[in-house]
Parts: C-alpha cells; sequence; structure tokens
C-alpha cells in the first residue's frame, strides 16, 4: 500500500498547488492500473459515456480534436474510432507512460497549453474538470485553442438530483470504491479522493456560466446513469 496521500489527515480536499502536486502525484501512480479500475467502478457504463461524448462533438470527420487531460488515452482512441484526428494532452507522465494510442501526445498543462490560438476544432475532457486546479482558466485556454465554431465537450461526475439516486451513488463511490481501490489498485486514499472530488465542481447554472464567460454559446447540460455523470457542451463563439 503507497503512503502518499492526496487527502489531507482529515480527509480534507488540496486546493492550490498542493492540489497541483497531490493530483499528478496521485495519478503518476495509480495509471498502470488506471484503466481497468474505470471499467469496474462506473461497472461497464464508461464506455458508453464516452461514445456520448465524442458523439456531441458533431464535427466533420477528419477534424483535430485535443483528448484534454487524456489520461492513457481512451478517449484518443474513440475519437480516432470516429474518424477523427486526435491529440493527447496531460500533466502526468506515468499517464501518458501508459497510454495506448497512436495520436501524438503532449506533456504539458491544461492551465498553459503549448498550442497556437485557434488552432484545434474539437476539445475533448473526459473525467478531469474536478482535478484542475482553476477551472476558468482552463475554460478560458479551451476557448483560446479553439477555432471559432469549434467544439468543447466535457465529461464528468455529478451529484444526482433525486434522493435515491443520490443514496445509492453515495454508497457506490464512498463506501464501495475505496475499499475496491484498495483491494485492486492498493491505493484506498486515492479511491477515496476520486468519488470526494465531484465537492470542487459547482452546480450546473455556475458551470454553465463558466462556459459563457469562457467564450462559449450554446452551452447544454446532459446527465447520465441518473444524473451522477455529467456531460457539458458549447461551441466557441
Ligand atoms: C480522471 S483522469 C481522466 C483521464 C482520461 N481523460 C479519461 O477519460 O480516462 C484525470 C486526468 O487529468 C489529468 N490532469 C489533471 N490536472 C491536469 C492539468 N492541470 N493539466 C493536464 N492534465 C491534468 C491527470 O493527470 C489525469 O490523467
Amino acid at each position: 500500500m503507497t503512503t502518499d496521500r492526496v487527502l489531507g489527515p482529515d480527509g480534507a480536499l488540496p486546493e492550490g498547488e498542493a492540489k497541483h502536486r497531490a493530483v499528478q502525484a496521485m495519478f503518476d501512480r495509480l495509471a498502470p492500473g488506471y484503466e481497468r479500475m474505470n471499467r469496474v467502478i462506473s461497472l461497464g457504463q464508461d464506455r458508453r459515456w464516452r461514445r456520448h461524448a465524442v458523439e456531441s462533438l458533431g464535427l466533420p470527420l477528419g477534424s483535430l480534436v485535443l483528448d484534454l487531460a487524456c489520461g492513457t488515452a481512451d478517449l484518443c482512441r474513440d475519437l480516432e474510432g470516429y474518424g477523427y484526428r486526435a491529440v493527447g494532452l496531460d500533466f502526468s507522465e506515468g499517464m501518458l507512460r501508459c497510454a495506448r494510442t497512436a495520436a501524438p501526445l503532449v506533456r504539458g498543462d491544461a492551465a498553459g497549453m503549448p498550442f497556437p490560438d485557434g488552432s484545434i476544432d474539437g476539445v475533448l475532457c473526459g473525467f478531469a474538470l474536478r482535478n484542475f486546479v482553476d477551472l476558468p482558466v482552463v475554460l478560458g485556454e479551451c476557448a483560446r485553442v479553439l477555432r471559432p465554431g469549434g467544439r468543447l465537450a466535457a465529461l464528468d461526475a455529478a451529484v444526482p438530483e433525486p434522493r435515491i439516486m443520490r443514496v445509492g451513488n453515495a454508497v457506490w463511490f464512498r463506501g464501495a470504491v475505496p475499499l475496491i481501490g484498495r483491494a485492486l489498485a492498493g491505493d484506498r486514499d486515492a479511491y477515496s479522493y476520486l468519488p470526494r472530488s465531484t465537492a470542487y465542481l459547482p452546480g450546473p447554472a455556475v458551470l454553465l456560466q463558466a462556459m459563457h464567460d469562457a467564450g462559449f454559446g450554446g452551452s447544454d447540460r446532459r446527465t447520465f446513469t441518473g444524473g451522477s455523470v455529467q456531460l457539458l457542451t458549447g461551441t466557441r463563439v
């Protein structure tokens, strides 16, 4: 079992520079078993959520799409399967080393991407919004690198609204997932952080306003699996 911890001794979520360092170190060490754990903790549902996210881009075949915070490049593979050209960016060397894709991968920070203004047709981001230290800055970067008319699609965890779903979600993600994380990945701390980190995300209205403020029009939010996953989409104006 690892001795590195992302949560504070009192279970507190890190902020600022401490969050940046802790999240990067956590994904470096989770990388080898990361995809298998995704299938297990989503009960195989994440494949479907990812397909919806790729389809929501609605761009012409051959468009260049950035898989932002690509991790092991799961979404790069989906993008290429749909006929897009993919490029991945992530700040975790461990995740990039475990990536399985023919797409070019860049090590970098979402808060300052090494791409020229307006050079990309679409940005797809899977389960990373809550890991960013400053979400408005990252949304601003997405708007900067996208051409006018370019599309943003961001998939992430959410807190379901119906009470019965909220309870079920808490039992699974806060109760069972940390135990599964300890058993399969030897890392209960990381698999406690992942569900708890949903608390970093503001509510739907604030998220949609942040997209608008960053320069996205027609922003929309859909949910899946009883509201436990959300897909935010918008078009660069
Ligand atoms: C939950 S994983 C998601 C990986 C992948 N997108 C997927 O759908 O499986 C979150 C990813 O965000 C990356 N990440 C977090 N903050 C980042 C940042 N500021 N810049 C680049 N990557 C970041 C992590 O390294 C990690 O690979």
